[in-house]
């Protein structure tokens, strides 16, 4: 047994829906790729250990992480908005979420996200953003402004800039964020080591 089969034989799901959709969008090549189960746990765990009730995700995929969200906020009493805006991603997004028995926690919607993120208005209790590289240092102003005061900033795959195997524009826009949030006094932050490395940055003032 490896280091990850060893760490995800402990990974219990919150849904038998999300191991479903685990199964099935294995080794698809027609969509980006999820987060990691132990991340997702992870992402459940803050949401409950927050007690967060406002959840934004910036980029949806076909919901993998949505559920895992939907699942953490369901047990709060919160609510989930995801954006993403690639159609067919959307739509099944939106199939899934319904599957999962997660539409009244979780709100879907089609757009860009440098667009949409200016019609929200503040006060999320956790931010995840896992959209577009090149959004990450893009939205960090606006990011941080939606946050409310002791909310949390969550990003994925910020650890791309040290990993061979992916495309060094994608590495040079994380690094760039990663930067940005590190100058930022406002945050505390800090990397982890979970799936391609996690920013996680808590709002001070
Ligand atoms: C890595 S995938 C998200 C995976 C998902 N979080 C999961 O773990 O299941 C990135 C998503 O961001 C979306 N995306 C890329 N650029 C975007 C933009 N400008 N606005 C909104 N969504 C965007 C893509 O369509 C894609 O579905």
């Amino acid at each position: 047994m490896d280091y990850f089969d060893y760490l995800r034989s402990f990974i219990i799901r919150d849904s038998d829906y999300i191991e479903k959709l685990e199964i099935s969008s294995h080794g698809r090549d027609d969509i980006q790729p999820s987060i990691e189960p132990e991340l997702g746990k992870f992402l459940g765990l803050l949401i409950r250990l927050t007690n967060a009730k406002k959840v934004l995700e910036i980029g949806s995929g076909v919901g993998y992480s949505t559920l895992w969200l939907g699942e953490g906020v369901k047990a709060t009493g919160g609510r989930v908005v995801t954006i993403d805006n690639h159609e067919r991603t959307h739509k099944e997004v939106s199939i899934n979420i319904a599957n999962a028995g997660l539409d009244e926690w979780v709100e879907k919607k089609l757009g860009n996200a440098e667009d949409l993120i200016g019609t929200l208005s503040g006060n999320w209790d956790i931010v995840f953003q896992d959209s577009g590289k090149y959004l990450y240092p893009m939205l960090h102003e606006k990011i941080v402004n939606l946050t409310r005061v002791g909310g949390l900033i969550i990003a994925d795959d910020t650890m791309f800039k040290v990993n061979p195997d992916v495309r060094k524009g994608l590495g040079d826009h994380v690094d760039k964020y990663n930067k940005m949030v590190f100058a930022d006094t406002r945050l505390y932050s800090t990397i982890l080591s979970v799936g391609h490395g996690i920013t996680v940055s808590l709002k001070r003032f």
